[in-house]
């Protein structure tokens, strides 16, 4: 296993971020899928960096940035909702130990009670990710997302510390 850690975002990552961001691969299964620009992304940053109930995050292996998670904290402060995304082209892999790192950080660090993800339905990377991970599908939610042109529906994940817990104990991840 690569030297890992999971690491506070600085304004220094914010043009790798941003290049990540804005590939057609993740952007595609974002809510908004424009090419972002650097003054945007940098107004969203300075509106969410000084939110205590937001974490941003930047995943590494053997010291080099390989991947986002945003954790919000915005409903109720045990329960989050997070997104994420590995490096473009990263190896197979990072985006399993990046999601072990990041819950790890969710239930450790910060003490959650839940961790929600949704994906849009097409998103099966994503949909076969949260449920390896250990997340239960808790709903679906019919033509919730118009993208410009068709209705997709959202799937909802949800994962609770006791069932990361003993998924971590049993070693099942
Ligand atoms: C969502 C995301 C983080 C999921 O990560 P991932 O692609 O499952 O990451 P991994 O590198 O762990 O796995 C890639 C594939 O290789 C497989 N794999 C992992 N390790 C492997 C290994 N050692 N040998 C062979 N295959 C392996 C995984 O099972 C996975 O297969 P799958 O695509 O059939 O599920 C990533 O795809 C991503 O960033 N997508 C774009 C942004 C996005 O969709 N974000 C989420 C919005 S809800």
């Amino acid at each position: 296993m690569p030297e890992s850690l999971i690491r506070g975002m600085v304004e220094s990552d914010l043009e790798m971020v941003l290049s990540w961001r804005n590939h057609p691969d993740v952007r595609r299964y974002m809510y908004t899928t424009h090419e972002i620009a650097l003054k945007e992304h940098r107004a969203w940053f300075k509106s969410v960096d000084e939110n205590p109930d937001v974490d941003l995050l930047i995943y590494e292996e053997e010291g080099l940035p390989k991947g986002f998670v945003n954790l919000s904290r915005t409903r109720s402060r045990p329960v989050a909702d997070w997104g994420f995304y590995v490096a473009p082209g990263s190896e197979k892999g990072v985006g399993r130990r990046l999601g072990h790192s990041a819950l790890s950080f969710a239930f450790s660090a910060l003490s959650l009670h839940k961790v929600c993800g949704q994906a849009l339905d097409f998103n099966d990377r994503s949909v076969r990710f949260h449920l390896s991970l250990g997340f239960r599908q808790e709903g679906r939610l019919r033509d919730q997302h118009y993208d410009g042109k068709e209705y997709r529906d959202v799937v909802c994940f949800g994962l609770l510390e006791n069932e990361w817990e003993a998924l971590v104990s049993e070693s099942v991840l």
